[in-house]
């Protein structure tokens, strides 16, 4: 039997709700036939955006949603998104799918849906095909007070008079890769010569955030951090990305490849480790925190319902489902570090949410995941021990939270065929006799939703009597709230 502590007087810190964001490109299906119907479609809308998938979102209370990519966001002019005359452009993404961007959904579209789905604005600025000036300008266009600028009153006419709010702000995309293929140096400079102008005086409303490692990475967080840590009150955010790939077929893997793919998803622990610790070598660590601003898996293109139609749409499992609890956990319990992730990408994509065409729209089991975990949003992560935890494959993964005396425990059974026995323990409060839960488990380790299936997969609630052992299941995920 093992044994969960729980530890009352030992808070690790505050859970930065936007920990449970997302991310939303123009790319393959998120959002032409994924979040956006359009205005006149027979499909029930909310200003053009999918009604059903909109209000579930709004279900999990998303905090923040990135936009509009990406690579996307590196050839993005955001006056093509604006107005009545939208020009179709060459994607990004073209050069894999061939598609054009109508550019239907622009600045004005995007802040409609975050809205309608309670979610704060977190825009990724191009820093590669366009001059900081053009950046400024979108700046000005969005925030400036009703009737103050030239663009301030072209975003009247257009239908906005008040300032839209959107407080996060990226300075480039994987500025490494596909963002420039730049040496840390050059993108310190490019940083700069943005960042100077996007947020001068340092407006604690805007929050910039720079261009972080990818994987393992390290020399770009050497490098950059080391430039940025001249000024670093310009910045308040090193923006990593880390997809966990793939073991394996990602809807008929073995339970070797179920492990494989955990063990990948974990390593997100050590990036956040090893990047933190050198923020805090070049003394950054009071001003520049970590943002994942792309996470999850990355399975081979063709499984999700489009059958490889939407570029990197895939098909998620009750083993997506875990490696999102393992994530989730991991960033509660690093939320002295972290102050955002998004989730990539909400719909019809890499590790989505949900999946839609058409008609048809379906939630993921990574979708009950956020909303087993929601209330862990802007609580108090305390520090949680597992005993005989030592074997990986067959470990329990938990973080614990407390908001409001109220206190969520999230647990996921990383084994795929060892049921395990565990007892509570509190030190600093009085564990109740008997709380409520709700689970993620099924027989098949395979189990997801589909078109025809939608509801395979989906949390059960029950009572759980504390005075006893507790029995968490091979594969499952557990909230117990009390
Ligand atoms: O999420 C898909 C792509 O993955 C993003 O555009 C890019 O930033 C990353 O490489």
């Amino acid at each position: 039997m093992k044994k969960l502590y729980l530890f009352y007087p030992k808070k690790i810190g505050h859970i930065a709700p936007e920990i449970y964001g997302h991310f939303s490109e123009h790319i393959g299906g998120v959002f032409y036939d994924g979040l956006w119907v359009g205005k006149d479609s027979d499909i029930p809308n909310i200003k053009g955006f999918r009604k059903d998938l909109a209000e579930k979102l709004r279900a999990i209370n998303p905090p923040v949603l990135r936009w509009p990519g990406g690579c996307f966001a590196e050839r993005y002019d955001w006056r093509d998104g604006i107005g009545a005359d939208r020009p179709v452009r060459p994607n990004f993404w073209m050069f894999r799918d061939g598609k054009y961007e109508s550019n239907e959904v622009g600045t004005h579209e995007f802040m409609d849906l975050c809205e309608t789905i309670g979610a704060k604005a977190y825009f990724a600025a191009n820093i590669t095909s366009v001059p900081p000036m053009h950046i400024l300008n979108w700046m000005d266009y969005c925030l400036t007070p009703r009737g103050e600028s030239a663009l301030a009153l072209e975003r009247e006419k257009n239908g906005h008079p008040e300032p839209f709010d959107i407080p996060f702000w990226g300075v480039g995309n994987e500025n490494w890769g596909y963002g420039g293929f730049m040496r840390p140096e050059s993108y310190v400079d490019e940083f700069f010569r943005f960042a100077m102008l996007m947020n001068p005086g340092r407006d604690p409303k805007i929050k910039l955030f720079a261009c972080g490692s990818d994987k393992d990475k390290y020399d770009w967080s050497h490098g950059v951090i080391n430039g940025l840590a001249r000024r670093s009150k310009q910045v308040n955010g090193f923006a990593m990305h880390y997809y966990c790939g793939s073991a394996g077929d990602p809807v008929a893997f073995t339970k070797e490849e179920w492990t494989q793919q955990l063990l990948q998803a974990n390593k997100m622990d050590e990036i956040i480790r090893r990047n933190w610790n050198i923020i805090c070598a070049h003394g950054t660590e009071e001003h520049i925190k970590l943002v994942v601003d792309e996470w999850g898996c990355w399975h081979p293109d063709g499984s999700g319902p489009s059958r490889g139609a939407f570029l990197f749409e895939q098909q998620n499992t009750i083993r997506d489902a875990m490696v999102a609890a393992l994530t989730l956990n991991i960033f509660n319990n690093h939320c002295d570090k972290v102050i955002m992730a998004n989730i990539a990408q909400v719909v019809n994509n890499l590790h989505s949410l949900f999946l839609a065409h058409g008609k048809d729209c379906i939630v993921t089991p990574t979708y009950w995941v956020f909303d087993m975990y929601k209330e862990h949003q802007g609580g108090d992560c305390i520090e949680t021990y597992v005993t005989e935890n030592e074997d990986f494959a067959s470990s329990l993964s938990v973080s614990a939270s407390v908001k409001n005396g109220k206190t969520l425990i999230t647990l996921a059974n990383l084994s795929p065929d060892r049921d395990t026995e565990l007892a509570l323990e509190a030190i600093g409060a009085a564990i109740p006799a008997s709380a409520e839960a709700c689970i993620i488990y099924e027989d098949d380790l395979h189990a997801k939703n589909t078109f025809d299936d939608p509801n395979a997969v989906a949390p059960q609630k029950l009572t759980l009597d504390l005075t006893k052992p507790i029995t968490v299941p091979r594969a499952s995920i557990l909230a117990i709230s009390f």
